[in-house]
């Protein structure tokens, strides 16, 4: 039995002072024991007061993005180094934002990937596909390369530390999310990719999750579905009601 995760990506929102107001309400909502893991990925000027915040709890900490050197002259990045010894656990990877706003590339995405775990970081890479793609029917070749290609180098037991969110570009934001049976179908692809990859038994292990308009209204559909492992949750998880309800339907 995979053990879903549900995590919040708060994207560019969000002071430090806003932050530790959200997730000491978000705590007290999901006090107890959660049968699911709970992440929110916060902006890196969040990352100290929340990861204070949330000692004690059950509300592990993220980042969104990072640089894939250890350190150097990169005026304004963030190492995975750097971000371990703040306390981070998770980050997000490729992002769809990252690689429409920032250039990000499946080669760049793989660089980070592999720093990221070689610092000990968990990663959500997420993989999804255009509008334009879908309409034009290369959902599955979008997704397969963009986890293949993200994974370059990294080996079966890496793989463990490795979540991967679905997340069709057409569904971010924009309140449009994936039906239930066309999330699980990608998921399910998704899976079956990680298999030709890896093997049946990494394929079975790893938690995928879907993001894209997931709220507290969707999310139980979304989540009673086989090869949905948990969710990465944009607009909603700044709101501690509607995310406490997303963490209760994963359970
Ligand atoms: P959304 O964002 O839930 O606001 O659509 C999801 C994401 O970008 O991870």
């Amino acid at each position: 039995m995979r053990r879903k995760v549900i995590a919040g990506n708060w994207k560019m929102n969000l002071t430090p002072a806003e932050a530790k107001v959200l997730v000491g309400d978000l705590a007290g909502k999901i006090a107890g024991n959660p049968a699911c893991d709970v992440v929110v990925c916060v902006p890196f000027v969040d990352i100290a007061t929340v990861v204070e915040a949330t000692a004690g709890t059950c509300i592990k900490v993220g980042a969104q993005n990072m640089h894939q050197a250890e350190k150097g002259a990169f005026t304004g990045e963030i190492s995975a180094p750097m971000l371990v010894a703040c306390g981070v656990e998770y980050v997000v990877i490729g992002h769809s934002e990252r690689r429409q706003y920032f250039s990000e590339t499946d080669e760049t995405v793989n660089a980070k990937v592999k720093s990221a775990l070689a610092a000990g970081l968990k990663v959500i890479l997420c993989v999804g596909e255009t509008l334009a793609e879908r309409e034009t029917g290369v959902t599955e070749e979008t997704v397969s390369r963009q986890v293949k290609l993200g994974l370059v180098g990294v080996t079966e037991a890496q793989l463990a530390n490795v979540i991967i969110a679905y997340e069709p570009v057409w569904a971010i934001g924009t309140g449009v999310t994936a039906s239930d049976e066309q999330a699980e179908e990608t998921c399910a692809f998704t899976r079956g990719v990680i298999a030709e990859v890896y093997s049946a038994a990494a394929a079975d292990a790893i938690v995928i999750q879907y993001g894209g308009s997931m709220n507290a209204a969707n999310a139980a559909g979304l989540l009673s579905m086989g090869n949905i492992d948990g969710g990465l949750v944009g607009g909603a998880s700044l709101k501690a009601d509607d995310f406490a309800t997303i963490v209760t339907a994963a359970g």
